[in-house]
């Protein structure tokens, strides 16, 4: 369409967005796994959950499995950001494989936790989704029946634990701040001596990209969230950004997914992305706002970020 007659748009767009400091390192550890040892290098499970970043990393060499059992002997794999049972390290440990875990280190901290609350003798009540690769990574850590998963604030009236006086719980990382902290009530209201993470487990990056939503969802008559539809980070924002008055609000993988017609007539438009989704899809998202509208676009920074974590020893050392 010609560029005469535009109509007016105002862009708020989500700071922070996009990539957390676990996502870089994860994607940084492939790449320099894939420098130092050459390919295939085996990934187990999509390193974070987007097709762009998977699809950018098996064109240098990457291959992705779901199992181990897909991977050989002599060749390196790599653990997704998420985390792994235990049993999976463990199986390629015994199979002599060279293995990276790339688990994010504040998903690590949530294993360590819960192995603490087991070594004291409690049981432990995870909240978090259930099937999604962090929550069975992070149940994984200890025997089957030490964990219990609860999802709801109904699950938790329906729980049955061993002992309701040696209880502690703990999070999945990427959940919904509002909606785990009312799950929390209802645990602390049932079984008031459980004991809890000190700070909590949802990260700051999760924490932070709600906020944003947040704090634009009163000046924004449509959301969207770049993100994949497995990525719990991302869908949460959605939620969040409906929870706090959006109308519309949705998830698209890449430009090509906005429903222009959903979005005719509406003033300002909100953008987010979740935690795995890179900035490239997101001025993707822009530029094609930009071709239909005249774009005002404002920033709604609601915190600064400047955690970086570094990758595994093996990958800082000269091949
Ligand atoms: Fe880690 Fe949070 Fe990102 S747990 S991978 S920093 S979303």
């Amino acid at each position: 369409p010609a560029a005469r007659g535009k109509p007016a748009l105002t862009l708020y767009l989500a700071d922070p967005r996009g990539f957390c400091a676990g996502v870089v390192r994860a994607i940084e550890i492939v790449e320099l796994a894939l420098k130092k040892w050459g390919a295939p290098v085996y990934v187990r499970h999509e390193i974070v959950h987007n097709r762009h970043v998977v699809e950018e990393l098996r064109s240098k060499g990457a291959v992705f499995v779901e199992e181990l059992d897909e991977c050989p002997d002599d060749r390196p794999v790599i653990f997704s950001a998420h985390g792994v049972p235990k049993a999976v390290p463990a199986e390629a440990a015994r199979r002599e494989m060279l293995y990276v875990d790339a688990t994010c280190p504040l998903v690590s901290k949530v294993h360590i936790e819960a192995e603490r609350h087991a070594a004291r003798g409690r049981q432990i009540v995870m909240i978090g989704h259930a099937g999604h690769p962090e929550t069975v990574g992070t149940m994984g850590q200890l025997p089957v029946g030490e964990v219990v998963l609860v999802e709801t604030v109904e699950d938790v009236a329906r729980l049955e634990p061993r002992d309701p006086e040696t209880l502690a719980y703990i999070t999945q990382t990427t959940l919904s701040v509002d909606d785990t902290a009312e799950i929390v009530r209802a645990l602390v209201a049932r079984f008031p001596q459980i004991l809890g993470p000190t700070k909590e487990d949802i990260c700051y990056a999760t924490t932070n990209r709600q906020e944003a939503v947040k704090e634009m969802a009163p000046h924004i008559d449509a959301l969207l969230v770049v993100g994949a539809p497995n990525s719990s980070n991302s869908r949460r924002l959605v939620e969040v950004g409906r929870a706090a008055g959006c109308g519309y609000a949705m998830l698209v993988q890449t430009a090509a997914d906005i429903d222009w017609r959903a979005i005719e007539g509406v003033a300002s438009v909100g953008i987010s992305a979740g935690a795995s989704a890179p900035e490239v899809l997101v001025q993707g998202v822009v530029e094609a706002f930009e071709a239909r509208f005249e774009c005002h676009i404002e920033r709604v920074v609601s915190a600064e970020e400047n955690v970086a974590f570094k990758v595994p020893r093996v990958l800082r050392e000269p091949a």
